[in-house]
């Protein structure tokens, strides 16, 4: 390959990847391989400087602007860092610093690195008046309403704020927060995010704030850029922002010279695991502004700060084979199946592939060595592939073209990257995901069917849909027995239905039919039907009957309800089985609307009430219904906010030792009863 043919080919693959990581929030190649190409693409362009673009991506901060936002100019550009990985190439810049400014006397700045993504805040007269994304760097997109949907950030300031304050800083998603965002997902058949950055920079750019509200987002500022008091130094400016009452890291650290630098390197890369959110490094800066201004910028960075990026902990593997498991909306997820190896305590012998976008990128083959990270989520993943090994197979890839459950052609709609099986109706894993979602905990609750039970019920030709639960009876089930294996075939047991399991089975099923409406709505599964919004149609309609007749227009009008949802709820209604399925179920004698509860008496009110174990008189759902009456209000878990504990047979020693230690009162079912009569 030519030079000249070389540059364009880099600059094509880099203004790709640029568009993915930015726009889409879903890059393909780690911030390292980037960083690589980008060296190659400088390196050529100097050295034939006749080939280079002037659009060419070593010009560009990175980035692109989303048409659906308002595009606002930035005050001053919003520039990046340039990278170093490791000692020597940190020791560079720090002489680079020192030969600048002819001398040795200065200081550092040392910060996390937050793995987010930038935001300017703007505030007038101690309102927040605008939030404005890095875009290009010149231009970012106004995302201010979503950006008030973030807690830790003040619409007011306090203290003795200066009439225009401009503040810079990192947007992100905790750790947890994003595990519970995804578990969500997967509970409702979704595919799952990738990393919380993504997820993060996603959210930010949703159209409907009040989406984004339900995701918990933070906020830390590293900047202060418009103020009126020049003198103050770098470290004395992220000081003056707390007292406005703004959220700045408590992490960062003056250092007097280079080994503290180094110092503090070590101590987060090693400390980092602990922390809540992720970090992909530090960043170092220079504390003083004259000296700041002395060394100026480049075309893109400055060089008074440069970010070190941790080394992220690999494995080497072999892909041994990619297997496809189909989700209860029948969505096909890829899955890498890897020769087992250690990467950071635990054995990893499964890796996500995400989807056929992610496989075609990577270019992975069955047989090929790849490199596989953990990032912030539970799975891991492949982030390379060593495609200059000889001994590869030639052949890339195909994805799927059929179901491998049921062999039914594969479909992908227009703008999805899922590929989905059609074969709603008849495909074994997607019948089983949604019994399996039916009887969950958020849904119908039945607990005494774990999956193991619902395959054996299903291969007995038992149940096929959730209505079937509630004509099992008793002799039929009585007996059934299967070997189960472990999803990763190392362990199998058997499961079998003796008279105990029988019985409690029954009564798992039989309590169901009490539970409150908004569980059945979304027990049923419909896509983009969560807890949230199965309450809120219950809520507004009252019945399912009146959910089922409304059209797109009434739908839509209903608090929090988007046209997403709108159009889900109508094309599951369009299908006759669906609502023939319904009426089963309530045939079957399950809620179908909302019980408006007159209160039986005040007995409880304001009380926050767990209950645990099993009881005489009253199946567990009844009993909560019984607490709602007289105004107590049902929680899930002991704290030191629970006022009582209702202790039925069974209870867990755990859950007694840790109410008698927060000093909950516990009552018995009979105690229980008399305080409400
Ligand atoms: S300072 C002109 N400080 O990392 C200086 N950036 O890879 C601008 N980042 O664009 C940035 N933590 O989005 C700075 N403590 C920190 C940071 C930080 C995370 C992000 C930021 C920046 C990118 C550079």
């Amino acid at each position: 390959m030519s030079p000249e043919e070389r540059i364009a080919e880099l600059s094509k693959q880099l203004h790709d990847h640029n568009y993915r990581y930015y726009v889409l929030a879903q890059p393909v190649i780690s911030d390292r391989q980037f960083d690589e190409l980008l060296k190659e693409l400088e390196h050529l362009e100097e050295k034939y400087p006749q080939f280079a673009d002037p659009n060419s991506p070593t010009k560009k901060v990175g980035g692109d602007i989303t048409k659906d936002f308002r595009t606002v100019e930035h005050s001053e550009r919003m520039l990046s860092l340039s990278n170093t990985y490791n000692r020597s190439e940190l020791e560079e810049f720090d002489q680079r610093v020192q030969k600048l400014l002819e001398t040795s006397n200065y200081e550092y700045v040392a910060e996390l690195k937050i793995d987010g993504f930038a935001i300017a805040l703007i505030y007038e007269n101690g309102e927040l008046v605008q939030a404005i994304t890095r875009g290009d760097g010149s231009k970012g997109d106004d995302v201010t309403a979503n950006v008030r949907t973030i807690r830790s950030i003040p619409h007011k300031l306090k203290g003795d704020f200066p009439a225009t304050l401009e503040v810079r800083g990192e947007i992100f998603m905790h750790k947890a927060a994003f595990d519970r965002l995804n578990e969500e997902r997967e509970a409702q058949g979704e595919a799952t995010y990738a990393n919380p950055r993504n997820t993060a920079a996603g959210t930010i750019k949703l159209q409907d704030s009040s989406e984004v509200a339900k995701r918990p987002l933070d906020c830390l500022l590293y900047q202060l850029v418009r103020h009126d008091d020049d003198r103050l130094n770098h470290f004395e400016g992220l000081q003056r922002m707390k007292t406005y009452g703004l959220p700045v890291s408590e992490a960062t650290e003056l250092c007097e010279n280079f080994n503290e630098l180094w110092t503090y390197i070590e101590a987060w890369d090693k400390k980092r695991k602990d922390l809540s959110f992720e970090i992909d490094g530090v960043v170092l800066k220079i504390n003083s502004r004259a000296q700041q201004q002395e060394l100026g910028f480049t075309s893109k960075f400055p060089r008074w700060a440069i970010a070190y990026k941790f080394e992220t902990e690999r494995a080497v593997t072999t892909l041994k084979s990619i297997s496809y498991q189909v989700g209860r909306t029948g969505a096909v997820t890829p899955v890498a199946n890897l020769e087992p190896v250690l990467l950071l305590g635990t054995t990893v012998k499964r890796a996500s592939l995400h989807n056929a976008d992610i496989i075609r990128e990577l270019d992975v083959r069955v047989g090929d060595t790849v490199f596989v990270e953990k990032g912030g989520e539970i799975i891991p993943k492949i982030v390379d592939v060593d495609t200059d090994n000889p001994k590869r197979s030639s052949e890339p890839t195909r994805f799927a073209s059929h179901c491998p459950e049921c062999n039914t052609e594969l479909v992908r709609s227009e703008g999805e990257a899922a590929f989905y099986c059609p074969n709603t109706n008849h495909c074994p894993p997607q019948i089983k995901g949604r019994i399996e979602h039916f009887i969950s905990r958020k849904a119908m609750d039945i607990d005494s069917l774990g999956e193991g039970k619902i395959d054996i019920l299903w291969s007995n030709d038992l149940i096929s849909n959730p209505a079937d639960l509630y004509r099992l009876e008793y002799d039929q089930i009585l007996g059934l027995s299967k070997t189960i294996e472990s999803d990763d075939g190392s362990e199998s047991r058997v499961v079998s239905f003796k008279e105990k399991t029988v019985e409690n089975i029954l009564k798992g099923i039989e309590a169901s039919k009490s539970q409150p409406f908004e569980r059945v709505l979304y027990a049923l599964g419909i896509r983009y039907v969560g807890e949230t919004v199965a309450k809120k149609l219950a809520q507004h309609f009252k019945n399912m009957q009146g959910i089922m007749d409304a059209d797109f227009d009434t739908l839509i009008n209903v608090n929090e309800i988007g046209s997403k949802i709108a159009e889900s709820l109508i094309e599951y209604f369009k299908v006759e089985a669906h609502r023939e399925q319904i009426y089963q179920l309530e045939a079957a004698g399950l809620q179908m609307e909302v019980e408006e509860q007159e209160l039986a008496g005040n007995q409880l009110e304001g009380l926050k009430i767990v209950v645990s174990g099993v009881f005489e008189q009253f199946e567990r759902p009844a009993l909560k219904k019984l607490i709602e009456s007289y105004g107590g209000q049902n929680v899930s878990s002991i704290s030191k906010n629970t006022d009582l504990l209702i202790a039925g047979a069974n209870m867990g020693p755990a859950k007694k030792e840790k109410a008698e230690k927060l000093g909950v009162r516990i009552v018995s079912e009979s105690e229980f009863l008399e305080m409400v009569s």
